[in-house]
């Protein structure tokens, strides 16, 4: 039996638009239609929400970088230097803010000095995940031919409005060659080596790359450290690395989800040489995917999988169980990184989420670790970000693992086909939250009851997260109304405010499998109404299996 350690540290080594309109709600609607109550709690800003909350993650693995990013100048794909242009487009539209590369596990064996220079000169190199690619799949996903590198990446960064955050390797490179990196992408132009090795590739201005993640899952396929040795590593690479007027934010490989001893034994090693080592860091990464849908029947990493297309309402309700343990990973870690860090500068960086299943649905065949994402991984994923929404002071940045063609993808490309995912529809819905004013509010609504394996199991009914913009004049609304058959009306109010005007966008299916492809790119879409009302309040029906966001006018 294997569990996702495991895996990873041996893996190749290791309408509801029925809009209301009724006026006005909490002090006149008619209360036997609402089961379900929302309260927006003005005067209870929670933080601000950091953009980056709403990350990316892009790893060379798969289709993920060659097929799904970089198609090559010379393809007969749309592209912009070499990027697939729609991808672009796409990413513009999502206000895209932060995209982590070249890994995940590719991290900690790349060397960035293969992915400079002339790229007719460039090394080919065996992937990290050779051992995991099929027999028949392509070439340039086992034998790394380094055509994307640190320029094209940055590049790509630039071109879809994204600040790039580096991932260094601990593992086989040593402290110098992670301090030479952040040379050739910061130094400024005519000032080093590296600087005159850049402006030679086209890129004389210094990247400003600020975000570097120190190695990779580092109690795994990262190097198989214990926390205090890692420590004692990320220590020394951060010593010292040159700035050149560039803020550096150092992330250091955190949990693997309810891995509290690892948070513990980290920073107890990092304050073993004085509590202001704390200062060093920016950021502990924690990793967290929702993959074990067996209830409890098994804990093997293989077995306990479920299936991304062929599911049934337990199974549904068993993927968002999974994925609501992310809220007391977020506090539980931050309990433990306060015995330390007393006035909590370090924050969590959740630089990789998502599900995972098993393999089966690949919407390009031979494609490792790719699944079709349906309306459940949207739910899902609105959960999620509502989550990270909800803890603006704790969480300074997610990554969705993965961007493209992998797990839980935004888009799915191969050659010149494309589509986007219902979870990409989330992403762009949950774009509007980026920056405002996280705010406390309180949902009651009846709890999903369901038979799981004979004993009654309940779920919440609705959950989602509000945030304040423009000067105080929008709300952003998002709720996920989790229930796989029955709409929840509720009554919507925002304490301290009364509500003039707004809209609604709801992002839904009659079928909870609903998914796109590359043929039938719009079966899940999201739909935008205009909310017609008075009052004080509304009152919102929020369809079975749905994410909705409602943007309000404040009066
Ligand atoms: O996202 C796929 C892999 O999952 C990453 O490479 C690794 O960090 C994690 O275990």
């Amino acid at each position: 039996m294997i569990g996702r350690r495991e895996f990873v540290r041996n893996s190749v080594v290791g309408a509801g638009c029925l809009l209301f309109s009724r006026a006005p709600l909490f002090a006149g609607a008619d209360p036997a239609a609402s089961d379900s109550r929302i309260e927006v709690l003005l005067a209870e800003p929670l933080g601000t929400i950091s953009p980056n909350i709403y990350g990316h993650f892009a790893e060379n693995l798969g289709g993920v970088i060659y097929d799904g990013i970089w198609v090559g100048e010379n393809s007969k794909v749309p592209n912009v230097n070499g990027i697939r242009k729609e991808l672009v487009e796409e990413m513009r539209k999502i206000k895209a803010p932060v995209v982590r590369y070249p890994g995940g596990c590719f991290a900690d064996s790349y060397d960035w000095r293969d992915g400079i220079g002339p790229a007719e000169k460039r090394p080919r190199r065996t992937n990290f995940w050779e051992q995991v690619e099929s027999a028949t799949g392509p070439a340039n996903h086992k034998y790394d031919p380094n055509q994307f590198g640190t320029n094209e990446f940055v590049r790509f960064c630039k071109l879809i409005g994204s600040q790039p955050y580096i991932a260094a390797n601990v593992r086989s490179l040593p402290a110098e060659s992670f301090y030479q990196w952040v040379e050739y992408c910061n130094s400024p132009a005519g000032s080093t080596t590296l600087a005159d090795a850049r402006a030679s590739s086209g890129y004389a201005e210094p990247f400003g790359v600020r975000f570097w993640g120190v190695g990779n899952e580092s109690w795994g396929c990262g190097g198989n450290f214990t926390a205090q040795e890692y420590a004692v590593e990320f220590r020394r690479y951060t010593t010292w690395v040159p700035r050149y007027g560039q803020e550096l934010s150092f992330i250091a490989s955190g949990p693997n989800d309810d891995s509290w001893d690892w948070t513990r034994g980290f920073l107890e090693e990092i304050v073993r040489k004085g509590p202001g080592q704390l200062r060093s860091i920016y950021g502990l990464a924690l990793h967290y995917y929702a993959w074990n849908l067996s209830r409890g029947r098994t804990k093997d990493w293989n077995e306990g999988k479920g299936d991304a297309l062929k599911f049934d309402s337990l199974d549904w309700y068993e993927l968002l169980r999974q994925g609501d343990v992310m809220e007391s990973l977020i506090n539980g870690h931050w309990q433990v990184m306060g015995e330390f860090d007393h006035e909590h500068s370090i924050k969590l960086v959740v630089d990789e989420w998502g599900p995972w299943y098993r393999p089966g649905s690949e919407a390009t065949p031979d494609d490792i670790l790719e699944q079709t994402p349906t309306l459940r991984d949207a739910v899902f994923s609105g959960m999620t970000l509502d989550t990270f929404n909800r803890h603006p002071e704790k969480v300074a940045m997610a990554n969705c693992a993965q961007l493209i063609n992998c797990l839980n993808s935004l888009y799915l490309a191969h050659e010149d086909k494309f589509c986007v995912t219902p979870v990409g529809h989330v992403f762009a819905m949950y774009a509007a939250h980026q920056g405002g004013q996280g705010l406390r509010t309180i949902f009651s609504s009846p709890s999903v009851n369901y038979d799981r394996d004979g004993k009654t199991a309940s779920f919440w009914g609705l959950k989602g997260s509000a945030s304040l913009h423009d000067k105080e004049k929008e709300l952003v609304l998002t709720v996920v109304n989790p229930h796989v058959s029955e709409a929840r009306e509720a009554e919507i109010g925002v304490r301290g405010a009364s509500l003039r005007s707004g809209s609604a966008t709801t992002l839904t299916h009659s079928d909870i499998h609903a998914h796109n492809t590359f043929e039938q790119r719009d079966v899940v879409a999201p739909q935008t109404k205009t909310l017609d009302f008075k009052g004080r309040g509304l009152a919102y029906s929020f369809p079975p299996a749905s994410v909705t966001k409602l943007v309000l006018t404040l009066g």
